[in-house]
């Protein structure tokens, strides 16, 4: 009996510039360039066994035994990485998330993330964080940006997402707002194919990103919070506006959202620095500075609809951790 074995944490992370919309969907390109911040707070752990005795490839998440497409989502990137190594073990994967998968707390972000590094480290492959970026990326291209920690992008095109600046260019404050998370909406594959084939303004949305995103970039290297949040919070609803054009139309905002992003409004009039974004599900995550975090969060948390409250900075890479530590 062979078995060769890796544990590894990857955070998710939130887009500041959003990603929405594949240039190639066999290869899993992205169409637009996106910016991220990798989240210390929502954090998966994940430890992949390639074992010569095993017949099929088996996985858990938080303890439950995957099957169908999301089993297929995990052997399809095993299948890279031992194609790579030329190695035909199949693996057992046991993943666990600190925070609700399937949320739209992007869990398949540091899912995917973390898979790909295990996988690697398991073969002992010595891959550059670049080509584990690639391995998953390919799973899902918001996980590509995880492998850094700080702050990641991933340009229109791009095979693997690369660091724009490490956790300690800027110490901001991303308090995620989890709202009823109600029935469980059309994931962001197929929710970004329908608005690609269906919405008049998913060509806008096309044309604009790449703008936005260079604001935003500008902005986080400069450390100015205000374009930085202005820039952020054009990208969610410019997002948003090109899924709502879809038909039939894609609606992620909840009634809940919509009040947590006027509350945000109201709280930056009231002189609090704080922006929001959204991606695909009804969460506001809102950015602010360390020093107003607990402000922001007491309000978020004594809003109506806001179910509990996630204080993340910028996280770490993802890693390999020691036998034993969790
Ligand atoms: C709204 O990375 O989940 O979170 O590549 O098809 O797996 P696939 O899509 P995914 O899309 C994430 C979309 C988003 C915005 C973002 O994270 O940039």
């Amino acid at each position: 009996m062979t078995q060769r074995t890796a544990q590894v944490m990857a955070c998710s992370n939130i887009a500041i510039a959003k990603y929405w919309g594949k240039a190639d969907t066999e290869l899993n390109l992205p169409a637009v360039p996106s910016l991220s911040m990798t989240l210390d707070g929502l954090r998966t752990v994940t430890r992949v066994t390639f074992d010569d005795e095993l017949r099929t490839d088996e996985a858990t998440l938080d303890g439950e035994p995957l099957s169908g497409r999301p089993l297929a989502r995990v052997t399809a990137l095993l299948d890279r990485v031992r194609s790579i190594a030329g190695c035909s073990d199949r693996a057992r994967v046991e993943s666990n998330n600190d925070f609700p998968t399937a949320s739209g707390l992007a869990s398949s972000a540091s899912g995917f993330a973390a898979l790909a590094l295990a996988a690697s480290r398991a073969l002992k492959l010595g891959l550059s964080a670049g080509r584990v970026s690639g391995l998953a990326r390919a799973s899902s291209a918001s996980a590509a940006r995880s492998i850094f920690g700080g702050y990641a992008a991933l340009d229109a095109g791009a095979r693997e997402a690369e660091r724009v600046a490490p956790a300690s260019h800027w110490e901001l404050a991303m308090l995620v707002a989890v709202t009823d998370p109600g029935p469980k909406s059309i994931g962001s594959t197929s929710g970004m194919q329908h608005t690609a084939q269906t919405s008049p303004y998913y060509r806008e949305w096309i044309r604009e990103a790449p703008r936005v995103f260079d604001e935003v970039k500008r902005a986080l290297l400069a450390r100015e919070l205000e374009p930085l949040g202005e820039a952020m919070e054009h990208s969610a609803l410019l997002m948003h506006a090109s899924m709502m054009g879809a038909r039939p139309a894609i609606v992620y905002l909840a009634p809940a959202t919509l009040s947590v992003m006027s509350l945000v409004k109201r709280l930056r009039a009231d002189g609090l620095p704080a922006y929001f974004t959204m991606d695909a599900g009804p969460h506001v995550k809102v950015l602010t500075l360390p020093r107003h975090a607990d402000e922001v969060a007491l309000a978020l948390d004594e809003h109506p609809g806001v179910e509990r409250v996630i204080r993340c900075g910028p996280g770490p890479d993802a890693h390999e951790l020691k036998p034993g530590a969790a």
